[in-house]
């Protein structure tokens, strides 16, 4: 008797083998999964039906994959790759059934979950408004696909289409994956069923791959378009940070002509890569993504309607963001210019996300502009973003306050002003909680939910909520000084720009920052973002921490090179993309150049985790890669100290602290992670 999946035949002979996975919201091809499927396999041999179908009971989706779970501290290679070879069995013999066999695809569809519907030999996909996805994330997990995909796939569309695909990641609709031929139909949910049984009973030949994309099976012409994929791959992916997808296509550029030696180099080299430190500290990531969004769930509160007050470059883009994700929002700026700035704004957010034209019509038909305020008194959460003026805040606040619903949640998006300060005018301080977000809105996935000593935890959960609801990531601080992100950024964006006053070029440093693994060097980020913003975040962090404002900021604010935004910051641009000149061979940078970056945010780091500003460590990674790019592969500034040894990583802190003085200042927090 399996948990998990469930056999039963129909009048026609055919065999439903459904899948629900028991104590989890989707399926996953845990262990024990796999093991009952193989029972139930032995099963269904003996009985010969007409066909097999595997469907989902699942309402989310077929599979979601393998069980992430079961990759967790994986660091015997061997017994890893004994295991991906019995999933392999399990899966050729389902493959070899003398039957057809064929993957009933709704929802999600990844990874795992796609490998076993290739094992098949037909799959049809629901094709309906985007909800069915059939993918393989596995690259960004750090590995490949290891339960057969990458054979199956090669063999079902070809090298070059199924590599672009697992290389990518990319997610397809139902729609897509019949057009490359990795469904052989599509149908609407009502005639699923009955598609399914009527391709059972037709058995047409499977799909095959064009004879222009078997060719390239062969070798020489395999070698030039596996060395071809590696230079293109080389262009976004760092091979020293991230090795899975080179692993991917040296394993077909060497052993694409023959199935069996795929199979074997697939387990040895999957087994390989997950056993690594980077896909485990990939994995730690997927794991605190899923924390975070945990903490916007069980909160009652389902917010409809959104108002925010201030339309300038954030609140504009947050009143965008929330309409794009379906809430109906009402846009409040005393100018009138700042409203129809940002529905502009919105509306080329909403052509270059949605594309058909009846939804971006939908959606700016939910956004509406409300010069007079008229949506305070119905919205669900109210978001202020108005400039950084403790004053007008507490002046407006004290309106919201009296007008607003009474369970309505009040927001401030403030990125320096202490709560406490902007309550003290509130009859109910506990009401009022941080949201904030980050510059660009639509690209950055982490949302601080800041409280302070006198927030109510249920609505600094509400606001989770809401985080979540917009498709982003909460992450609880407190409101001290800077938060989280902005106070662990600000000390390593100031020693890069100290670096650049003791006269290292600027493009030494971005690269020292990239071979770390950031995803943009430091020199750039203060041109992306703002040097005038850059030096008012400064300034203000100034008042509470050890940090001296270098006054190479302040004279490129006296002279408005503002960076990309004036055309010149800390380089000089043209039609948007910064003229870097290319360093001689002969220059050498200092020893200690990256060092003096990353210790700096590292010790930031351990001094937040000191002082509570989040919860633990693994938040604080969290929010550092979420908020900050920081280094996915290291799995975190906690973690890589930690992998680094933490008594070497304090040595290497004390020795910048003799060299360089008081910036270096060891925080005393080291002493409680030794
Ligand atoms: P901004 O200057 O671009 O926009 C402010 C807007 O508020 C203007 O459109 C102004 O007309 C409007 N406004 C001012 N007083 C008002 C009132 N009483 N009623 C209605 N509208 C009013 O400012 P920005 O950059 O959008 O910042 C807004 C808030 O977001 C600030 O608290 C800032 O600290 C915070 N923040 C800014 C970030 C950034 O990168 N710019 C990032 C995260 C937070």
């Amino acid at each position: 008797m399996s948990k998990h999946w469930s056999y039963k035949l129909d009048d026609n002979g055919i065999g439903w083998l459904h899948f629900d996975h028991l104590d989890s919201s989707n399926n996953v091809l845990s262990n024990e999964a796999l093991e009952e499927l193989g029972n139930e396999i032995n099963e269904i041999e003996k009985s010969v039906p007409r066909g097999l179908i595997f469907i989902s009971d699942k309402k989310g989706g077929f599979i979601a994959g393998a069980d992430v779970k079961g990759f967790v501290g994986r660091s015997d290679a061997n017994e890893t790759e004994e295991y991906i070879k019995g999933v392999h069995t399990l899966f050729q013999r389902i493959e070899d059934l003398p039957f057809p066999t064929l993957a009933l695809i709704h929802g999600h569809c990844l990874g795992g979950g796609l490998e076993l519907a290739l094992a098949c030999r037909y799959r049809i996909a629901r094709d309906d408004d985007g909800t069915t996805r059939l993918s393989f994330p596995e690259v960004r997990l750090g590995i490949f696909p290891g339960f057969g995909g990458s054979v199956r796939s090669i063999e079902l569309l070809g090298p070059m289409v199924a590599m672009q695909n697992m290389l990518s990641s990319r997610a397809l609709t139902g729609r897509a994956a019949k057009k490359i031929g990795l469904v052989d139909q599509i149908a609407p949910e009502r005639q699923l069923k009955q598609a399914a049984v009527d391709l059972i009973t037709r058995q047409p030949a499977p799909h095959t791959p064009t004879f222009g994309q078997r060719i390239f099976k062969i070798n020489p012409l395999r070698s030039l378009l596996a060395q071809q994929m590696e230079k293109e791959t080389a262009k976004r992916v760092n091979r020293e940070h991230y090795p899975a997808p080179f692993k991917l296509i040296e394993h077909w550029k060497q052993h694409g002509g023959s199935k069996s030696a795929m199979y074997k180099s697939e387990a040895h080299g999957v087994a390989e890569l997950l056993t690594s430190s980077t896909a485990q500290n990939l994995i730690r990531v997927f794991f605190l993504q899923e924390r975070m969004k945990s903490l916007g769930k069980g909160a009652d509160f389902t917010p409809r309607h959104v108002h925010v007050i201030g339309g300038g470059a954030m609140g504009g883009d947050i009143a965008a963001w929330c309409a794009l994700r379906g809430l109906r929002v009402t846009l409040q700026d005393r100018e009138a210019q700042y409203l129809s700035n940002a529905m502009q704004r919105a509306y080329k957010l909403f052509s270059k996300k949605l594309k058909r034209p009846h939804l971006i019509q939908a959606a700016s038909d939910r956004l509406i502009p409300d010069h007079k305020g008229e949506g305070v008194e119905k919205a669900d959460i109210i978001i202020e973003a108005i400039f950084e003026n403790v004053e007008a805040k507490q002046t407006l606040f004290k309106d919201i306050e009296a007008r607003a619903k009474p369970d309505a949640v009040l927001a401030s998006n403030t990125s320096s002003i202490p709560l406490e300060q902007i309550a003290t005018v509130l009859k109910k301080p506990e009401r009022l909680v941080g949201i904030h977000f980050f510059n660009p809105v639509a690209k950055m996935q982490l949302i601080e939910i800041v409280t302070s000593s006198q927030t109510s935890p249920d609505e600094a959960h509400r606001a989770a909520a809401f985080a979540l609801a917009i498709n982003r990531l909460p992450l609880p601080v407190t409101s001290s000084p800077g938060f989280l992100v902005n106070r662990i950024l600000m000390p390593y964006l100031l020693e890069a720009v100290v670096l650049l006053e003791e006269g290292v070029p600027a493009a030494a440093i971005d690269q020292a920052a990239l071979r770390f693994g950031m995803p943009m060097g430091p020199i750039t980020l203060a041109d992306s973002v703002g040097i005038d913003i850059c030096l008012s975040v400064a300034q203000k962090l100034s008042e509470t921490m050890d940090v001296t404002v270098p006054a190479i900021l302040l004279k490129k604010v006296d002279d408005k090179n503002l960076g990309i935004k004036t055309g010149r910051g800390f380089y000089r641009y043209q039609k948007g993309k910064a003229v870097k000149e290319s360093l001689p061979d002969s220059y050498k940078s200092p020893d200690d150049l990256t060092d003096r970056m990353i210790f700096r945010l590292l010790n930031e780091a351990v001094a937040c985790l000191r002082e509570g500003v989040v919860e633990d460590a693994d938040l604080l990674d969290a929010g550092v890669i979420f908020g900050t790019g920081f280094a996915p592969f290291r799995g975190g500034p906690m973690q890589y100290i930690r992998d680094s040894g933490t008594t070497q990583m304090k040595q290497r802190l004390e020795r910048l602290n003799s060299a360089h003085g008081v910036r270096f200042k060891v925080d005393p927090g080291w002493d409680d992670l030794e």
